[in-house]
């Protein structure tokens, strides 16, 4: 290299700070496995400081059970000659902090041949916390599906017992006047009339089932009435004081408007459940793209950060209603700070009616 050491001091240094600076952890070990160079990012993820690790073996840094396979692993990769890659694949692999605790990390290798020997150089990421949220995820996912499940059966069993029995019914009767019309008139008009009473049955359970699935009142009022009408509701059986902004002409075709409904009829049913709150307001307006709804309370409040409760589903509910239509719900809330969910739906031209 024709350049002066100066440059390659600065090269040097310079790669240092970037080291320093990383977010993940760098750990370069020797063809021993011994560690010759650990960064801050280390330090903080794994607990020990450089000068404790430094020369030490990189199982130091390995859950006991992986270590056989770990070091065999590192032998096969140098002996590849490729000169990077991913590690883990499908599987987790997992890093030891100093206090003994395991952690998923997410980590890619490099080796480097040296006139001292080999360096592989191991970078890799704490992901508890996207490892965390995964499995959360699947739950609710179990969770929610199940419920859909349940949701079907009881759809289908309502379906089977009041609507199937009334049609076979109604068909039993429709024979008997084909048979008997003209023999026995008087008889006939008895059974017609039967046969309309059971007719209205009929109509008002299906009407009743399909209510479970579409709210009644979007069908009869329109979609700012109903809200008009679950905000009425509201202040009515709670006492509760609740002013609704919203622009009265706005109407939404489906699914925009029962996910509409069902966030607003969720959010006021925390509020009523878990808020103690004096004040709530409702704003439901359209902005540029779509609709923003805002559900604010000046209640109890509640630690978002923390876990999800075992079966709560309202929230989690409300924010896959607003994903399925590729919008988005943010939930602020701190205890004794009220809470506020706001939603956003994008409706694109030709979605509204
Ligand atoms: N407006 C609010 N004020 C205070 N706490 C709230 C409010 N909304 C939600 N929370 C808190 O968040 C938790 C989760 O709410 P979520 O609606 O998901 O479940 P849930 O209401 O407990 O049960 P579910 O809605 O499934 O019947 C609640 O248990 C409550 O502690
Ligand atoms: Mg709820």
């Amino acid at each position: 290299m024709p350049n002066s050491s100066i440059t390659e001091h600065n090269a040097a240094a310079r790669l240092a700070g970037l080291l320093e600076s990383a977010m993940d952890a760098i750990i370069t070990v020797d063809e021993a496995q011994r560690i010759v160079m650990y960064n801050r990012a280390a330090e903080r993820i794994f607990g020990w400081a450089f000068a404790d690790v430094k020369d030490k073996p990189l199982d130091l840094l390995i859950p006991a059970r992986f270590r056989p396979h770990h070091g065999e692993h590192v032998r096969r990769f140098g002996e590849t000659g490729v000169t990077s890659r991913r590690m883990s694949g499908s599987t987790v692999v997992f890093g030891l902090r100093r206090g003994g605790e395991e952690f998923p990390v997410d980590a890619s290798i490099s080796q480097l041949d040296t006139p001292e020997g080999k360096l592989y150089t191991v970078i890799l990421r704490d992901v508890t916390e996207r490892v965390r949220a995964q499995e959360d995820l699947a739950a609710f996912a179990k969770q929610s599906s199940a419920v859909r499940e349940q949701e079907k059966s009881r759809v289908a069993r309502e379906l089977h017992d009041e609507l199937a029995q009334s049609l076979t019914a109604i068909k039993m009767d429709t024979i008997w006047l084909k048979d008997n019309l003209r023999a026995e008139p008087d008889a006939a008009a008895a059974k017609v009339q039967e046969m309309l009473r059971m007719i209205d049955g009929a109509v008002a359970s299906t009407r009743r089932i399909a209510a479970d699935l579409r709210p009644l009142v979007l069908d009869d009022l329109g979609l700012m009435p109903a809200i008009d009408w679950l905000v009425q509701n509201f202040r009515q059986r709670h006492g509760i004081e609740c002013r609704l902004e919203a622009d009265e002409d706005l109407e939404l075709a489906e699914p925009y408007a029962t996910a509409v409904f069902r966030i607003v009829q969720e959010s006021l049913a925390n509020v009523a459940k878990h808020a103690q709150a004096r004040r709530v307001t409702v704003s439901v307006m359209p902005v540029e793209r779509g609709l923003r709804l805002v559900v604010q309370d000046d209640g109890a409040g509640f630690d978002t950060g923390a876990a999800r409760k075992p079966g709560s589903l309202g929230l989690a509910g409300l924010r896959e209603r607003a994903q399925l239509l590729k919008g988005t719900v943010a939930v602020q809330s701190r205890p004794g700070q009220g809470t506020t969910v706001e939603a956003f739906i994008p409706v694109g031209e030709g979605e509204g009616a």
